[in-house]
């Protein structure tokens, strides 16, 4: 029986990233659908899951994806309220890479920083799809967390909603731009930025004076980079006594994160790939690379 991944994309096209990835993951056919609302669901998943039967089920699943990572939150709210009984597949959300991305820099964040209520992060970007899910990450790790954006009231919506997700997450909200961006990272062991492609939202000269961070990640890979200093392909390099990473040297593990939750989709038909579960399943795939 072949593999079918429908796609429900929140974005008006189905995103080009999601369906390559999928193919290399071994899917046979992709179902492909943009501009994707709640109310559309509904029908979309009883179409997969009145086509085949028990077992079968397991070969078709969903994946949600989308520029909004709220948008894609619905849609997978909307795909579970239509199962009932037994009658369900497997999905997946990722919108903007948005688990994957978080789970892969988290993860290379961890084998450095103890990632603990010890620990102090600061997160630049925070309010885009991938900085939400690195926040969420870091808070349910006990991680006190600095969500940073340019704009208080955006910081707080990510506050409150993690907030909600996350029991005892400590997340504070921070408005910063320019050198208020340097201060806030000054107390801070660990550094993660993820804002927007090709926007420097820290300079060289800041990440050098933020004397203890001893991680710092850039996941930005489109020059100049989000954090001066770091190159994409920065994998564990030492800066002048700070480990970093850039885009490409943690896209590594993303992609073999992305890959492997595909894969996994299509062994159980009552799967839920979301923050949690991807970025367990990233953990187990760290643990055993050598
Ligand atoms: N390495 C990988 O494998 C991988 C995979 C996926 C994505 N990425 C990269 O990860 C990063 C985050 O992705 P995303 O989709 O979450 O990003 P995004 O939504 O495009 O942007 C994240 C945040 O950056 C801030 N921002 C936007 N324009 C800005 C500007 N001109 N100046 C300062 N801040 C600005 C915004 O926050 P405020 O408006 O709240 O300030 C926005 O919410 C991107 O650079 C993306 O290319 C990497």
């Amino acid at each position: 029986m072949k593999n079918i991944l429908l796609c429900l994309d929140s974005d008006p096209q189905p995103s080009v990233f999601d369906s390559i990835a999928a193919i290399d993951a071994g899917v046979d056919h992709l179902l492909r659908y943009g501009g994707v609302q709640p109310d559309d669901v509904r029908d979309l998943i009883h179409g997969a899951m009145f086509t085949r039967v028990d077992q079968m089920l397991k070969h078709t699943a969903v994946f949600v994806g989308g520029s909004d990572v709220h948008a894609g939150e619905q849609l997978l709210a909307a795909a579970q309220k239509a199962f009932f009984d037994h009658l369900r597949v497997s999905l997946m959300l990722d919108s903007n890479g948005a688990n994957t991305t978080a789970a892969a820099a988290v993860i290379a964040a961890r084998r450095h920083v103890p990632l603990a209520q010890e620990t102090t992060a600061v997160v630049l970007g925070a309010t885009g799809p991938v900085g939400q899910r690195v926040v969420r990450m870091l808070a349910k790790e006990g991680v006190e967390v600095r969500v940073v954006s340019r704009r208080l009231p955006r910081a707080e919506g990510v506050c409150h909603r993690i907030s909600r997700a996350v029991a005892g997450a400590r997340v504070t909200p921070h408005a910063a731009e320019g050198t208020e961006v340097a201060e806030l990272t000054q107390v801070a062991q660990l550094v993660i930025s993820a804002g927007a492609a090709g926007v420097e939202l820290l300079s060289n000269k800041a990440r050098q004076a933020a004397s203890s961070a001893a991680v710092v990640i850039d996941l930005n890979a489109v020059p100049p980079a989000g954090i001066g200093g770091i190159e994409t392909t920065d994998h564990g390099t030492k800066r002048d006594g700070q480990i970093c990473y850039g885009a490409v040297g943690v896209g590594g593990l993303k992609m073999k994160i992305h890959k492997a939750a595909i894969h996994r989709l299509f062994q159980a038909n009552d799967l839920v790939l979301d923050a949690d579960e991807i970025y367990d399943l990233g953990k187990r795939i760290d643990h055993d690379t050598p």
